[in-house]
């Protein structure tokens, strides 16, 4: 009889890649993927934990599932990832939902296999959650889902201790891949047919693998075959000249670069740790602009940090005018257990926040939606990502990350098509294939 999974997932690019191995373990147990819960023989909950908001949205996902597991009490209920790495938080889990089988952490999710067998072997529950890192996992098998994007993990782990952050609390210290086992999926992945690299780390520009991230850069741009090439994250404390000269130079790489800010004010800079000054910061803008000056630079934003006034906000929606960026996250400070903000004085009261937060959504906002006029009547190359059933129309991004729909008669997904832009909506952009 068919065996099913079902794989529900919370939190960055990092966790949906790892949803993808996690379905490639699951693949070669032999279970298949399915796309509810209630037809699942196992469910894994792959959680983060950077706000508590995520961690909410997990605990009202996994309690949901209560009733369905009473009813069929040979579904396997898995929990893994960043939520239950957090210190002491696997027992509290186990606690708060005993109908769980499954507890894991981060730095063993290439044992879930040998975690399920436990469990059909008849263990009641399997918590198993590794306090250190230990070795980068090459064996991994990833079901890829993304196509005709393709994850690659260049490192693993933060060393940066942004005291706001619950990352290297939970994903551990740095760890590079060698630069010859990234090139060598890299390939392949291009080889099978995917058009599109991104390649992950929390902080990429501290690779330090065998060589430097600008150099490991430059040997995927030099890769045969028509792909494009994208990288997240980048700390602007470690984003250097070396890096803007590669992406310059090779048009493979994509005109855009992810650049979290977190806010324009030195004071609450020093306090979160970033470990530059808005000065700096707008530097290495400027010296991106100079050299590519249609590069789209986009951003995270925290407000809300322990002890922001509202000349300190000021100074964050100034940076924000001076950047101009294509599009931005912004979120409230969330406070963290264990990490160094969490007992920093003077919180802020949530409607000081709230007021803030809006305030610099509708900046960003009306800055995306600037951006967007420009692009009506001019024809970008975009590669179709999907199709929105519910539009009618296909989808996709061009090499600035802006997004684009588009109806066409024939199946396109995976293809660079010429799209002429007819309408500016917020971010989203329409128009039609000229091809
Ligand atoms: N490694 C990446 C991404 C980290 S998490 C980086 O350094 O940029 C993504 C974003 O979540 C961060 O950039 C930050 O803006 C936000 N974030 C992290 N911790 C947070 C917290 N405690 N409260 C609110 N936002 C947070
Ligand atoms: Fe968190 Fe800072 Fe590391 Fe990013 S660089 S993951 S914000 S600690
Ligand atoms: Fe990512 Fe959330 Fe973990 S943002 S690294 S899944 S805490």
């Amino acid at each position: 009889m068919d065996k099913y999974y079902h794989i529900v997932t919370y939190g960055c690019q990092m966790n949906v890649h790892e949803s993808e191995k996690i379905a490639g373990i699951l693949a070669e147990m032999g279970y298949r993927s399915c796309d509810e819960p209630e037809s699942a023989d196992i469910v894994v909950f792959n959680t983060c934990c950077i706000r508590e908001n995520a961690e909410n949205h997990a605990f009202g996902n996994i309690g949901m599932l209560k009733k369905l597991k009473a009813a069929r009490r040979d579904m396997i209920i898995a929990v893994g990832g960043c939520l239950p790495q957090q210190m002491n938080k696997a027992e509290g889990l186990h606690k708060k939902f005993p109908y769980v089988d499954i507890i894991f952490g981060t730095h063993n999710l290439h044992e879930l296999g040998q975690l399920i067998k436990q469990k059909l072997d008849g263990k009641k529950c399997v918590i198993s959650v590794r306090e250190s890192e230990g070795e980068i996992c090459e064996e991994d098998r990833p079901l890829r889902t993304s196509y005709p994007n393709a994850w690659v993990n260049i490192m693993y782990g933060c060393n940066n201790f942004c005291s706001y952050c619950i990352v290297p609390y939970v994903r551990g210290r740095e760890r590079s891949r060698s630069s010859q086992k990234i090139i060598e999926e890299v390939r392949s992945l291009v080889s099978e047919g995917y058009k599109e690299i991104t390649l992950l780390g929390q902080n990429v520009n501290s690779y330090s693998g065998d060589m430097t991230f600008a150099r490991l850069l430059e040997k995927i741009a030099a890769i045969d075959g028509r792909f494009r090439l994208r990288f997240m994250t980048s700390h602007p404390k470690d984003f250097s000249a070396e890096v803007i000269d590669v992406m310059a130079d090779n048009p493979k790489i994509c005109r855009c670069l992810h650049l979290p800010v977190q806010s324009g004010s030195d004071r609450i800079l020093k306090a979160m740790n970033r470990r530059y000054t808005a000065a700096r910061y707008l530097e290495k803008v400027d010296a991106l602009r100079a050299k590519i000056p249609d590069c789209a630079i986009t951003t995270d934003l925290i407000v809300g940090f322990p002890g922001e006034t509202d000349e300190d906000f000021n100074a964050t929606l100034d940076l924000v005018k001076r950047v101009g960026y294509a599009s931005a996250f912004t979120f409230v400070y969330s406070k963290r257990q264990g990490t160094a903000a969490a007992d920093m004085p003077d919180q802020i009261p949530e409607e000081v926040s709230k007021r803030r937060i809006m305030q610099l959504v509708e900046l960003v906002n009306s800055q995306t939606r600037e951006l967007s006029k420009t692009y009506v009547g001019r024809t970008i190359e975009i590669l179709c990502e999907d199709f929105d059933a519910a539009r009618g129309l296909y989808l996709g991004r061009d090499e600035y990350g802006r997004m684009g729909y588009f109806p066409s008669d024939e199946d396109v997904i995976g293809q660079f098509v010429d799209m002429k832009v007819e309408h500016a909506n917020g971010v989203s952009l329409t128009g039609c294939i000229v091809r």
